[in-house]
């Protein structure tokens, strides 16, 4: 009887033994646990990264010109302001092709061309006012068609 009891309670340096790979074993899957929480983070922490990065490239007023454009815009003159927008296609003259230099803008691509263009149109073709878009708008539509032109 007493050894069977013995038995039961097993080996002393065996029970050591256990605890202590019991103990290990936890320790390496707390370890592995964490590693690949760091992991994460540090998959996230990139991400975070490269998103502002990309935003980044525009300021908050660029952002909201484009925002704008995108919206008004791109149909005609296209997302590049290449006016190659399929709303554009068939008119008489032409969406105009921001890259074009200067001379080639009857307004002008400055601050105060674009402006004037925006709240009075360009009468006899298929630009017509945005004036109802209000001051605010146009000053940042007029910032990202400045942006388009300088090839941006
Ligand atoms: C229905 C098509 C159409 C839409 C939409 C349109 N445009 Fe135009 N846009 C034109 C055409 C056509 C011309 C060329 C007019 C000309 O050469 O007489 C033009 C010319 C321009 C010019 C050049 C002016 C210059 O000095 O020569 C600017 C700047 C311009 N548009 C900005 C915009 C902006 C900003 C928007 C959005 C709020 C917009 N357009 C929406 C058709 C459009």
């Amino acid at each position: 009887m007493r050894i069977r009891s013995d038995r039961k309670e097993g080996n002393p340096i065996m029970k050591k033994f256990k605890t202590l790979s019991a103990i290990l074993t936890s320790l390496l899957f707390f370890a592995l646990i964490t590693s690949c929480g760091k992991k994460e983070d540090a998959k996230t922490e990139e991400g975070k990264a490269e998103g502002s990065a990309a935003v980044a490239t525009l300021s908050p007023e660029l952002e909201k010109g484009k925002e704008a454009f995108e919206m008004n815009c791109a149909s005609c003159h296209g997302e590049k302001g290449a006016g190659d927008g399929p709303g554009g296609a068939n008119l008489n003259p032409k969406p105009r092709d921001y890259r074009l230099p200067a001379e080639q803008w009857k307004n002008g691509p400055t601050a105060e061309g674009i402006t004037k263009t925006l709240n009075e149109g360009i009468p006899g073709s298929g630009m017509v006012p945005y004036k109802h878009l209000g001051d605010e708008t146009i000053q940042s539509l007029a910032k990202y068609v400045m942006h388009l032109h300088e090839g941006k």
